[in-house]
């Protein structure tokens, strides 16, 4: 063999060879970088509390990370320590046995790492306590009376803005939780996650000030439409009217949207389409239109389709409920619905004017022609998804009342604690109650309102005015008042009143 014919083959050999470890070395960091697998489950409950939107992908957290933050900034998070490993209960999370994760929180192993973010759960699930003493009852597809979600803004963006949001501070809090980095994640993948979490929340932070600095929302509220309008650059772009700046809301229950396709829903009756309303939601997971995850947001709209409240657990006057039945056809069947599951009458899902029911009107405002506009061009380039639904309204929707006893506080801004406190006048109905109490109040029908605190836990004051005695945005508890909505009614058919709308 000539000596040139040897050389070539050694060539080849070489080649073969590099080759093959770089095959293996792209094969290695494909298996390692590109999985895209969230932790699944096949009990459907389980899913709607623990599985993934698809969220995680552009916005989850790495698990430790996540796991790191309330140990490294505690101060920021004054009741964390209380709760070692569950540390968000502070904010009314709701953590299930030693779990990890709160409800409404799922995982993703995503370029290379386990991810957290949010889902549905975190705004559509609470608990339910008979007595102080009592455990709790979850209870899925109800507003989440507990979760603090400014608080949890504020934790966050805290963090972020701390120094010992890098490096020094959270490696080795990961290290000392057993979260056994390698040295590839230790030195390489860790540094940069937790250099883009930072950069991403500070982000954040900016966009979303105009938030914070609203009245404070308090446990089991939101601005809803506030993150679209960040998301369209409104703020600080363009001087945003007064009035348009308190888009806070309650949340709402989520049960039984079968029955409720075509009906103008959200609070102010913004869009008829039950699947735009869940992909509109779906931006509160985190989800984006390239990162909806698609098959398992589905799981969760079929499951919400025929998905029923929970019956009322205390005793039932049914002699009462009998009294009760004809004073609601009469008054209020008409809006409302024959009853908890029957959802005819001729103005169910239509909106009732502001001038007619009077409520706080910041929501209502806060949702202007404009955001609608924006919003119709979400999701182009993804064929039939594109909103197309979202229309500004001029009142507050005619909503089903199904597990009525569940939504308490009431009204779309969570204003009024109990059922009999709607039925009164404004005039008479509490200018200050707690919000945030789980334990239940079968005689006013809504959640223990009274209790400023529980064992150094302390609830929120809820205020409809300021040291000033002038209305705070967002807060008001005036209207659904008059002949109409009940509140002339005479004490006897409140009573009857009140006992049938436990049976919905
Ligand atoms: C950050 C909290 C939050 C998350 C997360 C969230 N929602 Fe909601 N949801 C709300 C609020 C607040 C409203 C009321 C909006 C309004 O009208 O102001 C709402 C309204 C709804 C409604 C309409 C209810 C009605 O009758 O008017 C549906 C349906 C719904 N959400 C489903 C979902 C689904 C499905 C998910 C998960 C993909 C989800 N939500 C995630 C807070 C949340
Ligand atoms: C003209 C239509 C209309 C009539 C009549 C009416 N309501 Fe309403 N109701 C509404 C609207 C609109 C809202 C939402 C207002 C808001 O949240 O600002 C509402 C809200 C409620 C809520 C709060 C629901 C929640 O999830 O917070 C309850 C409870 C309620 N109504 C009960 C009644 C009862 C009981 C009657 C009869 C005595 C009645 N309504 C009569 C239109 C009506």
């Amino acid at each position: 063999m000539s000596s040139t014919k040897k050389s070539a083959k050694t060539c080849w050999l070489i080649l073969i060879v590099v080759g093959g470890i770089f095959a293996v070395i792209v094969v290695a960091a494909a298996t390692r970088f590109l999985v895209d697998s969230p932790v699944d489950y096949a009990n459907i409950e389980e899913h709607f509390k623990y599985g993934s939107t698809g969220g995680e992908r552009e916005s989850g957290f790495p698990y430790w990370i996540w796991k790191a933050l309330p140990r490294v900034c505690e101060d920021k998070l004054p009741e964390g320590k209380k709760y070692p490993g569950q540390e968000l209960k502070a904010l009314g999370f709701i953590y299930e046995g030693d779990m990890a994760l709160p409800v409404g929180m799922s995982k993703r192993r995503h370029m290379g790492v386990d991810r957290v973010f949010l889902n549905c759960a975190v705004c559509h699930t609470s608990t339910v306590r008979d007595t102080a003493a009592s455990a709790p009852n979850v209870y899925l597809g109800m507003p989440a009376n507990t979760v603090d979600l400014m608080g949890f803004e504020r934790f966050l963006f805290g963090c972020a803005k701390d120094g010992k949001f890098s490096t020094d501070f959270i490696i080795p809090e990961i290290q000392q939780l057993g979260g056994d980095l390698g040295l590839i994640d230790r030195y390489l993948v860790y540094p940069i996650a937790i250099s883009l979490a930072r950069e991403r929340l500070l982000m954040l932070a900016s966009r979303f000030q105009f938030m914070l600095e609203q009245p404070d929302w308090g446990p089991g509220r939101v601005d809803t439409f506030g993150s679209a309008k960040t998301l369209f650059n409104f703020f600080p772009n363009r001087p945003v009217p007064e009035k348009e700046r308190v888009g806070v809301a309650d949340f709402p229950s989520i049960w039984l949207q079968g029955p409720k396709k075509g009906m103008q829903l959200h609070w102010d009756g913004n869009n008829t389409s039950v699947e735009e309303r869940n992909r509109s939601a779906a931006f509160g997971t985190g989800a984006t239109p390239p990162t909806l995850d698609r098959p398992r947001i589905k799981r969760i709209e079929d499951w919400l389709l025929t998905k029923e409240p929970p019956a009322y657990p205390y005793p039932i006057d049914h002699a009462l409920v009998a009294k009760g039945k004809p004073v609601y056809v009469r008054y209020c069947a008409n809006c409302h619905g024959t009853d908890g599951r029957k959802f005819d009458g001729e103005k169910v899902g239509k909106v009732t004017p502001i001038e007619d029911i009077r409520t706080d009107p910041h929501r209502l405002d806060s949702y202007t022609e404009q955001v609608a506009v924006n919003q119709n061009l979400l999701y182009a380039g993804f064929g039939e998804e594109r909103f197309s639904h979202f229309r500004k309204t001029f009142g507050y929707a005619n909503m089903p009342l199904d597990g009525l006893w569940l939504r308490a506080p009431y009204l779309h801004n969570g204003s009024i604690p109990t059922l009999r406190d709607l039925l009164d006048s404004a005039e008479q109905r509490p200018k200050t109650f707690y919000r945030g109490n789980d334990v239940y109040d079968p005689i006013n029908v809504g959640f223990e309102s009274s209790v400023p605190e529980e064992n150094g836990k302390k609830f929120f004051l809820f205020r409809t005015l300021d040291e000033q005695r002038k209305r705070i945005p967002g807060n008001s508890n005036q209207g659904h008042e008059g002949p109409k909505y009940g509140t002339a009614l005479s004490t006897p058919e409140k009573e009857a009143l009140i006992e049938y709308l436990k049976t919905f």
